[in-house]
């Protein structure tokens, strides 16, 4: 252990927190003047209401009563503009304060124009691109008068068997940082006043991604050194850059239910980052502490969630009929009561709301699909697909593959390919792989459409002869498979995550044609899917895609542009590996690659246990597919990496340096990573983090410098004493395509 020339990082993020509060002072002073005179004039009832949301679709006037009165502070799942504004109307001119009402929205990968789903735009590695995604759904869902998302979802999730894993940008903290801040920074824009702006709600705070057997809602047992190291980041780096809400989650960690966490809420939230935000719960996970046992009635769950720092309340009404007593019986301080409001109408005064209460109802058509916005779900759709296999460089379709045969019950799904959380899109909009080739291809290739199945569950074989007969006409075959929207997502976990119904039955028949098969996957989850790609000479990942999916994967297909897209999440052989995940430790023992497989072992075979190592006797060690892997249809080529010294102190900055050509026929975008492996410290490290990545384009033959700066304090870990530091000692820095095929050098921290 190395507790010698720690370098304590504390110190240095609260200063930057105090930087940040003086450069807003003067705006801060004056909206916090206005929240005190505000304050001063509210009943304990009318600041209870701020708490309390509820959720209305439709008879909006049964609400108008508690509008007047001002017993409702937001409400979600109001999407038509008129009655948005109907509803603000009551609550801005009719109620005693008229404190405008906040409207929220799951405007989850886009609001009409659907991106695709946020594991796929992980994959793109692209925060720019993402950011840009964020801003167009806050510009359309601004039109239908929703100023609040229930988004980004930063959950790391390490478990594919968990439906909500579609949501989540993927098992990296570092990745899954720099989604947050770009979802956060696209959602909500320069200016949060701006009517465009949308506040964002980073979720679900936090740990959710962990739920035991990937089973939703199940239990978390994330160690405090884990939480900070792994799963807090995304949270944080969201925090820094502006988030206006966050989200509580559903689970309980460690026995304590999110929504009534005083560690995370407060000592984390509030006290270490500087949140002055809104809090709000997940739906009904205030009242659900009852069902988990950690309280015994709703009152009991209203009193706990409010004193560990819940500001609003979701739809389960606990805050709103019991505050009142609690705060008569002392059970809540009024104190805690003021400061959960004044975060509530501070986000109220940022977005602008006491001056321009209401939407602008003339907004939808323009911005709705708009021609920009299709382009950017799109490109993202482009970015975001991940080629996993590509056998004799049968992709992209060659101009002497005339006939081709489109199969499989995802080549024509509008529906399916949105993917998960997707209200309030048209699925007429949706551009599908059938349609896109048709339209932009069809006069130069003859195409045969014979689905063989006709949705992803389906069971019925009967439609596969005529499939493989297609197959058997054409010189090429597009098998298009996956998962209908309706299997991933929140609820929707898995313990079968092989492809469902008998498409990898299809898949084996296509392939027994001897034509060349290419398989297309549209998915909300990494599938175990080894048998599938041993039957396909290609194999695009696609995730759901969203609105644009079919022309982006028509584009890719015919090589008008190349595959880019690198896996956020290690694809699993077999689901009992599941938890597998890259940045994993090492364990005392760890695979050498020479274990001894199941089919081995002699029979009557003694017992062993020396010389054993980590790993399953049946999947051996290796994953599918590493974190971060994916093909191009150029190759491209990592040489001379430098790094600036072999030796750092705690303020230096590592430079390092390589090259990376670009040695095939096209051009293409490369996603560069840089892994740092902490080789000993106080607690096991892992055997490698992402540090750092970038996108490159080169044309064939071109050759680039790739310069990266990766400042040593970013080495700082939670270490044995609890305390973020960068402990001193040998590391080894690798750079290359992903997580597996890397380069290294060693360096040293003083
Ligand atoms: C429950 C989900 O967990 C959360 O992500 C979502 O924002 C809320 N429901 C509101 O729909």
């Amino acid at each position: 252990m190395r507790s010698t020339g720690k370098i304590i990082l504390i110190a240095a993020s609260f200063f930057s927190v105090v930087s940040c509060t003086n450069v807003t002072e003067f705006k801060k002073d004056d909206t916090e003047r206005k929240i005190d005179e505000l304050l001063s004039k509210m009943t304990l009832e009318e600041k209870i209401g701020q708490m309390h949301q509820i959720s209305i679709e439709r008879n909006i006037e049964k609400h108008f009563t508690d509008l007047q009165n001002g017993n409702i502070g937001s409400v979600f799942n109001t999407v038509n503009p008129i009655m948005a504004n109907q509803i603000q109307k009551v609550a801005v001119e009719e109620s005693r304060l008229g404190i405008p009402i906040l409207f929220a929205r799951d405007v989850i990968h886009g609001f009409k124009t659907i991106f695709p789903i946020p594991l796929g735009q992980a994959a793109t590695f692209n925060p720019a691109l993402i950011q840009e995604g964020a801003r167009i759904a806050a510009v359309e869902a601004s039109a239908a008068g929703v100023r609040w998302t229930f988004a980004p979802m930063m959950d790391i999730s390490r478990d594919a068997r968990w439906g909500r894993i579609a949501e989540s940008c993927g098992e990296d903290t570092y990745l899954t940082e720099k989604m947050a801040e770009a979802m956060v920074r696209g959602f909500q824009g320069d200016d949060l006043s701006n009517p465009a702006s949308v506040a964002s709600c980073p979720k679900h705070f936090v740990g959710y991604g962990a739920a035991e057997s990937g089973r939703d809602y199940n239990s978390t047992y994330i160690t405090e050194r884990q939480l900070r190291n792994v799963y807090l980041p995304p949270f944080e780096a969201a925090v820094k850059a502006g988030a206006a809400t966050i989200m509580t989650s559903f689970n309980d960690n460690d026995g304590i239910p999110a929504s009534g966490n005083p560690f995370i809420l407060r000592t984390v939230l509030r006290d270490e980052w500087g949140f002055d935000g809104v809090v709000v719960s997940d739906w009904s996970s205030v009242t659900e502490m009852v069902s988990h046992g950690f309280c015994s009635d709703r009152k009991d769950a209203a009193r706990k969630s409010v004193n560990a720092g819940v500001d609003i309340e979701m739809v389960s009404g606990s805050f709103i009929k019991h505050i009142p007593d609690l705060v008569g019986e002392s059970c809540i301080d009024m104190n805690t009561i003021d400061a959960a409001v004044r975060n509530i109408l501070r986000i109220k005064f940022r977005l602008g709301l006491f001056d321009n209460p209401y939407v602008n109802t003339t907004l939808e058509d323009s911005a709705y699909y708009h021609p920009n916005h299709l382009a950017a779900a799109k490109q993202t759709a482009v970015e975001s697909v991940v080629l996993l296999k590509n056998e004799e460089n049968v992709l992209p379709i060659r101009s002497d593959k005339k006939r081709i045969a489109i199969v499989g019950p995802l080549a024509d799904a509008q529906h399916d390919q949105l993917g998960t959380w997707v209200f309030d899109s048209e699925e007429e909009k949706t551009v599908t792989p059938l349609n896109a080739i048709r339209e932009s291809y069809g006069d130069k290739y003859s195409i045969i459409y014979e689905p063989g199945l006709t949705y992803s569950r389906d069971n019925n074989v009967a439609g596969i002869a005529k499939a493989v007969n297609a197959a058997k006409q054409a010189d090429i075959i597009l098998a298009f498979v996956g998962e209908e929207s309706i299997l991933s997502g929140e609820a929707h976990s898995l313990a079968d995550i092989s492809l469902q119904g008998k498409q990898s039955q299809l898949l084996a028949e296509l392939s027994k044609t001897g034509k060349p098969l290419v398989t297309v996957i549209m998915a909300g989850r990494p599938l175990t899917i080894e048998n599938d790609l041993n039957v396909s000479d290609a194999l695009m990942y696609a995730w759901h895609p969203g609105t644009m999916g079919g022309e982006a994967i028509a584009d890719l297909l015919f090589g008008e542009c190349s595959p880019s897209g690198k896996l956020p999440v290690t694809f699993p052989r077999m689901v009992g590996q599941i938890p597998i995940y890259y940045n994993r430790n090492n364990t005392g023992r760890p695979a050498r690659g020479t274990e001894t497989l199941i089919h081995e072992i002699p029979l009557k075979a003694g017992q062993t246990s020396l010389g054993c190592n980590s790993y399953w006797l049946d999947a051996g060690y290796d994953e599918l597919f590493p974190f971060g892997y994916g093909l191009s249809y150029t190759k491209f080529n990592y040489d001379s990496l430098n790094i600036s010294s072999d030796r750092f102190s705690e303020n230096d900055t590592v430079k390092v340096n390589f090259t990376l050509e670009n040695i095939g026929d096209f051009e293409g975008t490369e996603i560069v990573q840089l892994y740092v492996q902490d080789k000993v410290g106080s607690v096991t490290r892992p055997i490698k983090e992402l540090k750092r990545f970038d996108r490159i384009t080169l044309s064939p033959g071109e050759k680039q410098n790739i310069n990266f700066s990766l400042p040593v304090k970013e080495l700082a870990f939670w270490n044995l004493d609890m305390e973020k530091v960068v402990e001193p000692g040998d590391f080894v820095l690798m750079v290359g395509p992903n997580s597996k095929d890397l380069m290294t050098k060693k360096f040293v921290v003083e």
